[in-house]
């Protein structure tokens, strides 16, 4: 017998369940958020995840080639045939040896997913080709979200290259242009509404249910199934070895939801012994997730205290407070998927920390000190990382793979304003250097003559011999480690 999929309410006093083929974001009955779920069928799931392997010798097949659909037995509820790929998931896990040395871990225990390769350049293609693919099965034609950017550069790419109509919802002067510009490329509609994140999609949701629009936010159940893939992908760049944490950005929590769920199916599957701790890692100006957690909110078998969430909201309201981060993809003070993110802090033992902006910019130069480019949310990764060894939690001889969820061009703004204080948005950021940024990298503004150039490089006139061809010594300290 093959392994039945359908959708499950969270909410164990719930527990309603429907069938794959309807188009849900919340429990009719209850109003919780679903999950796909499983009656695995043994027969159809590999002996070990070693099996997976196999599958990178018969790469002109498109599902085999995609990093998300390699693993389709853990996300069994299409036919082959309904899958929408585009190639997502050709993502590496990095042995970030250098930077792990700089911030004083062991060798070679520093790991960093970098899902900025991706087609669309984030984490969210993991997602969209698993939301899709049901859209596909449900029959969808149009497509909507609401984002921070990165979702609808996603959706945009995978509508134009699979034949949907698709509507993206942006928070006005939010999102980061190399994000905007991928919507507009890909030829999604792009509605721009007064408002930040949290009140697009509010908006959405509502408009998606009366205009038949399918959404493809977190909170459909299907886009977290295909983020699952990326702990697969982890384990799998590890020679299925368990790693001891998994750090990740948080914003809507659909990440660490969708981590959750794969590592207590997996372990639930008898396919690994041991479940990594988990940290989510939010900006300090959108902090919901830390606050609830560090007033003492838990996952609670199902029925967290709903009662403080809502009061927590309420306070927000009443003040008028709005997440401000300038890691604007997780700018986000209603995460949708709060409750399952306490469900995988629950499975993965999960702590959380809250970071600032000045500590994300110093660790997004860091990260591309060493060689890689992230956007700022992707960065707030290593400054929590710092954090929690400071605090000793974390110690520097554990094994730790950080999520980076987005590409550096992303956002490239962020990065000019770090190294040169020029503030291309106009928007409200952290101070400008001197106090921070002592990664910063100026360009040098230099007369076209030779003399002028030999001055700036610090060469001495003269020196210009063999010697010094193509050798410019470089102004920052950092301890470039040989291995
Ligand atoms: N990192 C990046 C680069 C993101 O774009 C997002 C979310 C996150 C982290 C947070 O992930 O929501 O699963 O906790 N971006 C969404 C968007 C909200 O609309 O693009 P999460």
């Amino acid at each position: 017998m093959k392994t039945i999929a359908f959708q499950k309410c969270i909410n164990p006093d719930c527990g309603a369940t429907y069938d794959v083929s309807q188009t849900l974001t919340s429990c009719q009955k209850c109003g919780e958020l679903l999950d796909v779920d499983y009656e695995w069928s043994r027969g159809h799931l590999p002996g070990t995840l070693r099996d997976f392997q196999q599958r990178w010798q018969n790469r002109r097949f498109p599902l085999d080639y995609s990093g998300v659909w390699r693993f389709r037995e853990l996300l069994p509820f299409a036919a082959d045939a309904m899958v929408c790929t585009i190639g997502e998931g050709q993502t590496f896990l990095q042995n970030a040896v250098c930077l792990g040395h700089h911030l004083g871990m062991w060798p070679g225990q520093l790991w960093l997913q970098y899902e900025g390769m991706n087609p669309s350049g984030s984490f969210k293609d993991n997602g969209m080709t698993a939301a899709f693919t049901h859209a596909r099965i449900v029959g969808a034609q149009r497509v909507a979200c609401a984002s921070t950017g990165n979702t609808s550069a996603s959706l945009a790419l995978y509508a134009a290259m699979n034949g949907f109509q698709g509507i993206v919802f942006i928070g006005s002067g939010k999102i980061a242009f190399g994000k905007l510009s991928q919507a507009l490329d890909y030829g999604a509609r792009t509605l721009q509404i007064d408002g930040d994140f949290d009140a697009c999609l509010a908006r959405v949701r509502q408009v998606s249910g009366q205009l038949g629009l399918y959404l493809m936010n977190s909170v459909n159940p299907f886009r977290l199934e295909g983020q699952k893939t990326i702990m697969y992908r982890i384990l799998e760049s590890l020679n299925w070895e368990t790693p001891d944490w998994i750090i990740v950005p948080g914003g809507n929590l659909g990440n660490c939801s969708a981590f959750g769920k794969a590592f207590s199916e997996l372990l639930k599957l008898g396919l690994v012994k041991r479940v990594p701790r988990l940290a989510v890692i939010n900006a300090d100006g959108a902090n919901t997730l830390y606050t609830l957690v560090n007033k003492g909110l838990k996952w609670n078998g199902g029925r967290p205290d709903k009662g403080m969430i809502s009061a927590f909201y309420k306070e927000m309201a009443q003040k008028d407070i709005h997440p401000h981060t300038v890691a604007s993809a997780i700018e986000i003070g209603h995460p949708v998927n709060l409750e399952k993110a306490l469900r995988a802090l629950n499975i993965m033992d999960g702590v959380v920390a809250q970071v600032s902006d000045e500590a994300i910019l110093e660790a997004k130069a860091l990260i591309g000190r060493f060689g890689l480019g992230c956007e700022p949310a992707s960065a707030a990764t290593i400054a929590g990382l710092q954090q929690l060894m400071e605090r000793q939690i974390i110690s520097r001889h554990e094994r730790v793979a950080c999520v980076l969820t987005g590409h550096g061009l992303k956002d490239p703004d962020a990065t000019v304003y770090y190294h040169t204080g020029i503030n291309t948005k106009k928007a409200q950021l952290p101070p400008a250097q001197p106090t921070w940024g002592h990664l910063s990298n100026q360009p040098v503004k230099v007369a076209d003559d030779l003399d002028a150039i030999v001055q700036a490089l610090g060469l001495e006139s003269g020196t210009l011999d063999e010697s010094h061809a193509g050798y410019v010594e470089t102004k920052v300290d950092l301890p470039l480690v040989e291995y």
